[in-house]
């Protein structure tokens, strides 16, 4: 019998989305994978029966039509501080997904090392082993989700062509400081690295906190490889759009990846979203306090019920430390990824094993996001009290 690769023996299917087939297949409320339950604005919607009617329906640019990467690089100037020539700078793909890889493809040789933090959105642990590159992993402790910094330079020193930074992050909801992102960029700069950062939760985080983009820093749009999206700033996470921003020489390989990996994103969607892309700051304002009110009634919720949680900065996510029941006889051996399956059934809420996402042996956090409707967080809230008669 003919055999597989041996890169697909690597790595396991995504737990995220397993942990959503498992919840749809209980009726759970799925609070694991993602993805808002509203709908996205109605400009959007409405451009895209325009452009169900009056098109484009047939292939775009290959790195993007023109409308949309002018719109994309008009607001990305903003948070650039610089222009972006969307002749050269952009690449428009399929969701911050592609953008990721096709980062990492870019720029990496087997054998490449890549230094991520940990907990890491777990795409990017695919990512490497698809590129070829060795992720290195950098601790990102909680409860506050700090790194060393000379664990983090040694990690540079020992030779890294990259490092990968979701910011704000997913899973932790950390958001870098100046401070954090200005040395990081020194050790890029000193080291002669690139970083590729993922910044899909750019506009949800919460006061006081400030999203502050790497390519923004001196000296590093020339070396800083930014993926974004608009899945999770428009709610439109199955329209598949996302961008890569970056300097020329960069973009022009990296559109030949993009082209063969799959040609282009969806010419009509790019169509209706751009509409999205021109929305005046308050939109941006409105997204902001939308999830702000969400994570202050989700978090009011689970203090109700007793659950230990950080506080997220920014993006939809919170970590819940389940210690208090895996040390009851009931639990007792029980992975996380056990409990989760467990709280499906029995409790008929869904989370995702923090063990996912850490490289490091945690066993006792699990990720809940609140991009649901108020009803929905506090129908969550309250089956989620049911785990009050386990202690
Ligand atoms: C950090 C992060 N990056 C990327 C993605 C996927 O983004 P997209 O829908 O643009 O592929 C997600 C989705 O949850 C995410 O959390």
């Amino acid at each position: 019998m003919a055999q597989l690769s041996d890169r697909v023996q690597t790595f396991t299917d995504s737990v995220i989305r397993r942990m959503t087939r498992i919840s749809n297949q209980y009726g759970a409320i799925n609070l694991s994978q993602g993805f808002p339950d509203f709908d996205p604005p109605r400009e959007l919607t409405d451009a895209l029966a325009r452009a169900a009617h009056d098109g484009p329906h047939q292939y775009s640019i290959t790195f993007g039509a023109k409308n949309f990467r002018d719109a994309l690089a008009a607001k990305a100037e903003k948070s650039m501080g610089r222009a972006i020539d969307p002749e050269t700078e952009i690449v428009v793909t399929c969701g911050s997904t592609e953008a990721m890889m096709c980062a990492m493809m870019t720029i990496c040789n087997p054998g490449d090392r890549v230094l991520v933090f940990s907990p890491f959105y777990e795409n990017y642990g695919a990512d490497a082993i698809l590129s070829g590159a060795d992720p290195v992993y950098i601790p990102l402790v909680p409860p506050d989700y700090h790194f060393d910094p000379e664990l983090l330079e040694a990690g540079f020193r020992e030779g890294a062509k990259a490092l990968i930074l979701c910011n704000p992050s997913n899973p932790c909801g950390k958001v870098f400081t100046r401070e954090e992102l200005t040395l990081i960029g020194e050790l890029a700069r000193k080291y002669d690295a690139f970083v590729v950062t993922d910044e899909v939760y750019e506009h949800i985080v919460f006061d006081p906190y400030e999203h502050i983009c790497m390519a923004s820093l001196p000296g590093m749009f020339e070396r800083t490889i930014t993926c974004n999206s608009l899945s999770k700033t428009y709610s439109v996470t199955g329209w598949r759009l996302g961008y890569m921003i970056g300097p020329a020489d960069v973009i022009e390989a990296a559109r030949k990846v993009h082209d063969f990996l799959t040609v282009g994103a969806a010419a009509p969607l790019q169509e209706a979203a751009a509409v999205g892309l021109a929305f005046p700051d308050s939109y941006y304002e409105g997204l902001k306090q939308l999830y702000t009110e969400k994570r202050g009634r989700f978090l009011a919720g689970l203090d109700r019920v007793g659950l230990k949680h950080n506080v997220p900065q920014g993006s939809y996510f919170v970590m819940v430390d389940i210690q208090e029941f895996l040390d009851l006889p009931a639990f007792s051996g029980m992975s996380d990824l056990e409990f989760c399956e467990w709280m499906i059934r029995e409790i008929g809420v869904a989370a995702v094993p923090g063990s996912s996402f850490f490289r490091e042996p945690v066993n006792n956090l699990i990720r809940f996001h609140f991009a649901r409707g108020a009803e929905t967080l506090d129908e969550a809230v309250r089956r989620l009290e049911k785990l009050k008669s386990y202690t």
